[in-house]
């Protein structure tokens, strides 16, 4: 369960977050925010910027998704984890501050704890109130570790992590392929500035591979709707956002492969002809028309380690779970890169 956040009041939350992330969230002013939402909506074809999936209910809605049997990267992943243990901690080395892109609730972090022992601990997310309930669980379980709680969207502005944060020893731990919702090229931008954030240190990273359509489709379309339901809770929080008029019932989830890029795109779409207006807008959509939310792109071995390398990255040895579904990469960062 979610805690509310009331239930955080003994925890001021400018304590949580440290100040620079405080700042950034504010260069996001509604004005910038909906002006993009606003472009997006009005492009040919129509596109939303996937950060509106993760509300509150939608980062509870993605942890369901991770228990399903359709969804097999997390368990994929915990599998390589866990089988895989005392090799990938000799390969990543010392860990005094362990930095967690998209922390969510933190679980899959927590469980790397007893092996790689972290002074600190650096939850990343977009979903800020989610992941402060997470942190302060954390806290009562972990009293001996330092945990810095930031709320940024890495995807969309450049990674910075507080000052106070050791600067020898980072592990960067990038787990469920969230590596694979950026474009490639988007994707080495990110793991350049991982990469030079961590001279000496490195990145432990979860990707899901490339394979059969059969596997991949009912991953993203699964028989409770649950990625449905995760999907179109977008548009309840761009209402929210932009003040538009969406009705959830007019628009259903569709999730493809698209073999020629290695990635499954995600769409919401039209089931009539719908109008919908906001301040200062208006969107007609045909029954049919689609509007993109999301892609997960899927990678081979070659194909990633070679992106690991242009970004920067050395040493890279990686581990598969039994079915060779998905793999876990450790990456060292050089010590200088002069
Ligand atoms: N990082 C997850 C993935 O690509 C995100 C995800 C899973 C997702 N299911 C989704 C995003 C459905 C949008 C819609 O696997």
């Amino acid at each position: 369960m979610v805690q509310p956040r009331s239930m955080l009041a003994s925890t001021p939350v400018e304590s949580l977050i440290p100040p620079h992330a405080l700042a950034s969230d504010k260069e996001d002013r509604p004005a910038d925010l909906d002006d993009a939402l606003q472009a997006g909506l009005l492009d040919q074809p129509a596109h939303i910027v996937p950060k509106y999936l993760y509300d509150t209910l939608g980062s509870s809605l993605f942890t369901a998704i991770t228990q399903l049997p359709e969804y097999y990267p997390t368990r994929c992943e915990a599998e390589i984890l866990q089988d895989h243990a005392d090799e990938i901690a000799r390969h990543v080395g010392q860990v005094q501050a362990l930095i967690d892109l998209g922390a969510g609730d933190c679980d899959k972090a927590e469980k790397l704890f007893p092996l790689l022992r972290p002074e600190s601990y650096v939850p990343i997310d977009i979903s800020v109130d989610f992941l402060l309930a997470a942190v302060e669980r954390l806290r009562h379980r972990h009293p001996s570790i330092r945990i810095h709680p930031v709320g940024q969207d890495f995807h969309q502005q450049a990674l910075s992590l507080p000052e106070h944060i050791a600067s020898r020893g980072r592990l960067f731990f990038y787990p469920g392929s969230s590596i694979g919702n950026l474009d490639p090229a988007q994707a080495q931008l990110l793991l350049s500035q991982v990469c030079s954030l961590c001279p000496g240190g490195g990145l432990l990273i979860g990707v899901d591979r490339v394979k059969s359509r059969d596997i991949l489709e009912p991953a993203y379309d699964d028989a409770l709707h649950l990625t449905a339901a995760f999907n179109l809770n977008l548009l309840r929080h761009v209402n929210l956002q932009l003040g538009s008029d969406f009705d959830v019932q007019d628009w259903k989830h569709v999730a493809v492969y698209d073999e020629a890029h290695s990635r499954i795109q995600m769409f919401l779409q039209a089931q009539a002809d719908v109008v919908v207006n906001w301040p200062g807008g208006q969107r007609s959509f045909s029954r049919g028309e689609r509007i993109h939310t999301e892609n997960s792109y899927k990678y081979t071995p070659e194909n990633f380690t070679q992106l690991l390398m242009s970004a920067g990255f050395t040493q890279i040895q990686h581990w598969t779970d039994s079915r060779g579904w998905f793999s876990v990469y450790s990456a060292r960062s050089p010590e200088s890169r002069h």
